[in-house]
């Protein structure tokens, strides 16, 4: 198994995501941690511990950054609604699983004690693993890599050429891409094809516990519609570490822009090497659709 830590800011399709990372068997979820994005620190978590209570797991929970790390937080209760998890009726959660220690914390010890590398899978704002990175540059020569979900190497959802993970908090993303860490990035160029429509979520309501739990959560997302398809951005960090195939990539140098007047949060994917600097990143460029499609139906019907 993979051993891994997912840095999460729990949201609808990072339900999804984490739903189908703690059933494969492929991957072992050591540690999770939460991070401000979709909505406030304290809700994130709270729906993060929902969550665990709901399949009964108990993986440790470790909170991290409550803002970014320059910029104030923005709200993105628009996309998955007020508690940032809407749409199902879950039970209080069990707060057992939370750790005192902070997430940064618990990411350098739980690296440092495995025998193994870990890989490191953030799916909201990069804040945490900046914080990790540079406070504690010596967990670097552990960290198998860091397949995210975030950037664009096109448009944006965020600003016109930002991506919401990275536009909420881009000084941390330049630290994350500059550390000399093996990267991988999942961005809208593939989480916008990464879709399920109206058919497909009654297939994963029909399988188990767990869809009907997510279909309910889909009435409620914002993230595209089921006429047109919801977006399953966080699973395709997910996808890539258990079926690569369904990828194309290139090995490219990413730059992260902080300054701009318009476009601070950019990620700069420079496919033709214009800036002259070394590849810092695997970016996926591509997905097939109907590989992804097959694939979450699959990897849902794993879960209780
Ligand atoms: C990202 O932003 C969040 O709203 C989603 O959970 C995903 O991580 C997509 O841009
Ligand atoms: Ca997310």
């Amino acid at each position: 198994k993979k051993p891994i830590i997912i840095d999460t800011d729990p949201g609808i399709d990072d339900a999804v995501a984490i739903a189908i990372a703690l059933f494969s068997e492929e991957l072992d979820v050591k540690l999770l941690t939460t991070v401000s994005g979709n909505v406030s620190l304290d809700k994130v978590t709270n729906n993060l511990l929902k969550l665990l209570t709901f399949w009964n797991k108990r993986v440790p929970v470790a909170k991290g950054a409550k803002k970014p790390l320059l910029r104030q937080n923005e709200d993105a209760s628009g996309v998955h609604g007020e508690s940032g998890m809407d749409g199902y009726d879950f039970e209080a959660p069990d707060t057992s699983v939370l750790l005192e220690e902070h997430a940064v914390e618990a990411m350098r010890r739980t690296i440092l004690a495995s025998s193994e590398k870990i890989t490191l899978v953030p799916i909201g704002p990069l804040t945490n693993i900046a914080l990790l990175l540079s406070t504690y540059p010596e967990v670097k020569p552990h960290i198998e890599e860091i397949v995210l979900m975030g950037g664009s190497s096109i448009r944006g959802n965020y600003g016109v050429y930002s991506e919401f993970n990275i536009g909420f908090d881009p000084e941390a993303a330049k630290i994350v891409f500059e550390s000399g860490v093996k990267i991988v990035m999942a961005g809208l160029d593939v989480g916008w094809k990464a879709l399920v429509f109206h058919e497909d979520s009654l297939k994963i309501k029909a399988q188990n516990k767990t869809g009907e739990m997510i279909y309910s959560l889909f009435q409620k997302y914002r993230g595209g519609s089921l006429k047109t398809g919801l977006k399953m951005y966080d699973s395709c960090a997910i996808a890539y570490l258990l079926k690569k195939e369904m990828y194309e990539t290139v090995y490219t140098h990413v730059s992260i822009e902080t300054q701009g007047e318009y476009t601070a949060g950019t990620t700069l994917v420079d496919l033709k090497g214009y800036l002259k600097k070394e590849p810092n990143a695997t970016v996926c460029l591509d997905i097939n659709a109907s590989m992804f499609s097959e694939w979450l139906l699959n990897a849902l019907s794993k879960c209780n």
